[in-house]
């Protein structure tokens, strides 16, 4: 063979490799409104910048007809590139190849990528598309699962794993995922579940469609397993790409601060007039977020889960943060077991990353009663505790209004190693409201007062008396645990003053094989 023979056979396997599953395999996939494997790389990616590996890999096997089923790359496209000029490595399933299921030599393209990411200490981003472990390749493919799973366990906390759920996902094509730290699911095409509808209804006789079972919806608001829903792919990808510019490359970096120029010292006047006269009457938190982050550029994780408390991505001249937030304006912003796990998540997460939190405090408690008592809220709310407390990075606390009872003392307080706490003039800080207060302190002496309205009248003076003892933060800031009282319109400069002050901050945990959070 001659050299242009050589090239020519180079090249004619490479045009073999992006034929993929067939032009009527692909085709069916843009009918669908999907983009290949490929074109979905490209689209994430800066231009230009992918380079693949293993693009002639095929699997080794022979049996229920697979030795006439070869495709070069064998389902997967591998390989890293370049997200705002910084590395990441990435991989893309290929539903149109044998429904993008995994086999072993699949798995081995994954394992490859992830190995040298965890090296090179740069994110994994994984484009998932799979009809999971490929079932004529049997145990192969559930070891080839377990690998990934391995992998995703070493990588976690050391290099962010973000994961994009583009089209039906099922078995290990789920739980992979699941291991990694942020899931996007696009609103059309993507499911998850551990097992479709057609086993559901074998094994347990229910009736679901796989809308229902696992659609975006499902997993946005019911389960939570969703962190980013996206209207279409292209979204998805511009959701994956400003989500890496607030996160550092592994854990032994720092996020990047980049230049800003919305004034450190923009004074908010609205935010003095935002607490509502009456203590029960809600106000939207994210109109707090808005006006005191930069340029009003919120990335909100969750969104549609859990929404009476709000996590996401900031900046604060430049340098990003988490922010964590209780919303008035659902559920009054109680903490219920769906709250605590979704902020403690993310506490965790910003804290394995170097990332600052943020918090925001307006909290009437925990939610009472049997329903959350039965599904254990006291494990639950006990991760949000374990997570704050566990933290080192800078804390930086704000009571806006109510801060109450064991609420209080998990939103990142001071005896949690909250670096620095601020409180406004309108934060009332207690172990309950002053209505519960009276009701139990005062019981016995309620029984006595027959006349209606005398009772009325002492309850009322005893409220009072309880709200001016409590219902500020002055008492709090008299022990030291409220390290200053601000004018709300100067929070944006006190929290950036604050984070360059922190910026040098240590604070370290005992040494410990790993810590026990209440699972
Ligand atoms: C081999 C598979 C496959 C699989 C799909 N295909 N899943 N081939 N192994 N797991 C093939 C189909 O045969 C078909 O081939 C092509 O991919 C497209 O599949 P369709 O069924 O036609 O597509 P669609 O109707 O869109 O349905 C997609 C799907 C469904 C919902 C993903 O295919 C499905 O339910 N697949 C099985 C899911 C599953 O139970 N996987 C095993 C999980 S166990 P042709 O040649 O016709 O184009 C697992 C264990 C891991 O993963 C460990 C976990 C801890």
């Amino acid at each position: 063979m001659t050299i242009e023979d050589n090239i020519q056979k180079l090249l004619d396997k490479r045009e073999e490799a992006y034929s993929a599953g067939g032009e009527k395999r692909i085709e069916s996939q843009r009918a669908k409104g999907k983009y290949t494997a490929r074109e979905r790389i490209h689209l994430l990616l800066d231009e230009g910048s992918f380079e693949e590996y293993d693009m002639f890999a095929t699997h080794h096997s022979n049996e229920f007809g697979l030795d006439k089923q070869q495709f070069l790359t064998d389902g997967v496209i591998t390989g890293h590139g370049t997200i705002d000029g910084r590395i990441v490595y990435v991989f893309s399933q290929d539903f149109t190849i044998l429904g993008g299921s995994l086999s072993e030599s699949y798995a081995k393209k994954i394992c490859k990528i992830m190995d040298q990411a965890l090296k090179v200490g740069a994110p994994v981003i994984g484009i998932n598309d799979s009809g999971g472990a490929r079932i004529q390749e049997g145990v192969k493919s559930l070891a080839g699962y377990a690998e990934i799973f391995q992998r995703n366990i070493m990588a976690s906390g050391v290099i962010p794993q973000l994961s994009a759920i583009l089209g039906p996902c099922a078995g290990g094509a789920v739980y992979s995922p699941a291991l990694t730290d942020f899931i996007l699911m696009n609103k059309e095409n993507a499911y998850m579940f551990v097992t479709g509808p057609k086993v559901a209804k074998t094994v347990t006789g229910e009736d679901i469609t796989t809308e229902e079972l696992g659609g975006a919806d499902v997993h946005g608001k019911k389960s939570g397993v969703a962190h980013f829903i996206s209207e279409d792919e292209e979204e998805g990808f511009l959701i994956l790409r400003k989500l890496l510019s607030f996160l550092p490359q592994n854990n032994m970096e720092d996020p990047i601060t980049t230049d800003c120029e919305d004034p450190i010292d923009r004074k908010e006047d609205l935010l003095n007039e935002i607490i509502p006269d009456t203590n029960t009457k809600p106000y939207n938190v994210k109109d707090v977020i808005y006006a005191i982050i930069d340029y009003s550029e919120f990335l909100e994780v969750q969104r549609n889960y859990a929404a009476n408390i709000v996590c996401g991505f900031a900046k604060f001249n430049g340098m990003p943060v988490g922010i964590v937030a209780n919303q008035p304006n659902f559920l009054a912003g109680v903490l219920d077991i769906n709250a605590s796990r979704k902020a403690a998540r993310f506490v965790r997460f910003c804290d394995g990353f170097n990332i600052p939190i943020i918090t925001l405090v307006d909290v009437p408690g925990f939610l009472p009663g049997s329903a959350q008592e039965y599904g254990g809220i006291i494990i639950h709310g006990a991760k949000l505790l374990y997570a704050y407390g566990e933290a080192t990075v800078p804390k930086i606390t704000i009571t806006l209004r109510k801060s109450y009872g064991g609420a209080h003392d998990v939103m990142g307080s001071k005896q949690l190693r909250g670096d620095i706490n601020y409180a406004w003039p309108s934060a009332e800080i207690a172990v309950m409201g002053p209505e519960g207060a009276v009701e139990i302190l005062e019981g016995k002496n309620l029984k006595s007062i027959e006349n209606p309205e005398e009772k009325e009248k002492y309850i009322l003076e005893k409220e009072a008396a309880y709200r001016d003892k409590f219902a500020n933060p002055f008492e709090a800031a008299s022990y030291g645990f409220i390290d200053d009282v601000i004018e709300p319109r100067n929070t944006r400069f006190r929290i950036i003053r604050a984070l360059k002050v922190l910026a040098t901050k240590k604070d370290v945990n005992p040494p410990k094989k790993h810590s026990n959070i209440p699972l």
